[in-house]
């Protein structure tokens, strides 16, 4: 077993298809309202250095629903804000806490934190990656389908942190993933040869939504702006026009397909408020999924 959480291409595919497992399990518990502490006296640190209403609440919620605790520590109210280096922050937070959560930018200062830490630790999203969402991702695919392998996923716009887990996570899932990228926004050129060379799932990358829409079971969407892009949102606008889940893209995909964004949506922007709000939406099981996941995420990392 793994020690941390830091990308879905570098957490073994045993860790992977458990957390998925008992993340269903965890789901129907708390349905039932049965008490499950596991994680009891457990503490939870949360480093965020962007905002987040998702994972700042999931994570939170997950460790109390499962007997333990979690700290919020943004930067502007700790050390890590005044320059303490995360070499030492990571030493010191593994003395008090069983495992911490990091959402920050590069995907370097999660690498380090996990390498200096004696705990696990969790990436809560980087500019890189964003493994969390992608397992809740999975989840609620698996809950509508069933089955993972071979469904088809077209993502529709940035080659960013979610499309670049999207590729990583349906690679390991056995769904075939076709990316809708304007030129110039592709995903990371690596993680596509790491795909690619699994040969688990086909992979494209095009310039055309509707090519990519063809035939899906999931459409899947994000912001043309991520964080840390705001300056970028004016020429993004411009360059991602028609890069858009609407109702002219649903007719393209299988009439039972889902619909999916990680949120927080710009409604009109990737997305049209009536594909939001349609029969097709599986966005707020998608969002609850992030509890359940974390949670079997957590007791995995912490309990084994
Ligand atoms: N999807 C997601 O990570 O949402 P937050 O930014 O609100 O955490
Ligand atoms: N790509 C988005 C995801 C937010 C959950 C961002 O990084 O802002």
């Amino acid at each position: 077993m793994t020690k941390d959480l830091l990308t879905l291409a570098s957490f073994p595919d045993e860790d992977f298809f458990k957390v998925l497992e008992r993340a269903e399990l965890l789901k129907a518990v708390h349905a039932s309202g049965e008490e499950r502490f596991t994680l009891k006296s457990r503490t939870l640190a949360m480093i965020f250095e962007k905002s987040s209403t998702r994972t700042r609440v999931s994570f939170e919620a997950g460790m109390s629903q499962l007997g333990g605790h979690a700290i919020f520590l943004s930067p502007s109210d700790t050390q890590i804000g005044r320059g303490e280096e995360i070499r030492d922050t990571a030493r010191v937070l593994s003395r008090y806490v069983d495992a911490i959560m990091v959402r920050t930018y590069s995907q370097e200062s999660v690498e380090d934190m996990a390498k200096y830490a004696s705990v696990p630790v969790i990436n809560g999203l980087t500019d890189k990656h964003h493994p969390c969402q992608v397992l809740a991702d999975l989840l609620t695919i698996k809950e509508r389908f069933v089955r993972l392998e071979g469904l088809k996923l077209a993502y529709i716009g940035d080659g960013n942190n979610m499309a670049n887990s999207l590729i990583e996570g349906c690679v390991k899932a056995g769904i075939d993933i076709s990316l809708a990228c304007p030129e110039g926004y592709d995903p990371d050129s690596d993680i596509l040869a790491w795909a690619r060379g699994m040969k688990r799932a086909k992979i494209e990358v095009v310039r055309e939504p509707e090519k990519a829409a063809a035939g899906a079971d999931v459409l899947y969407t994000d912001v043309w702006a991520s964080m840390g892009q705001e300056s970028e949102k004016t020429a993004r606008e411009k360059h991602f026009r028609g890069f858009q889940i609407n109702s002219g893209l649903l007719g393209r995909a299988k009439p039972d397909s889902i619909v999916l964004h990680c949120l927080p949506a710009h409604r009109g922007e990737e997305i049209t408020d009536e594909a939001m709000e349609g029969k097709n939406s599986a966005v707020f099981d998608q969002a609850e999924n992030r509890l359940h996941a974390q949670k079997a995420l957590l007791e995995l990392l912490i309990m084994g």
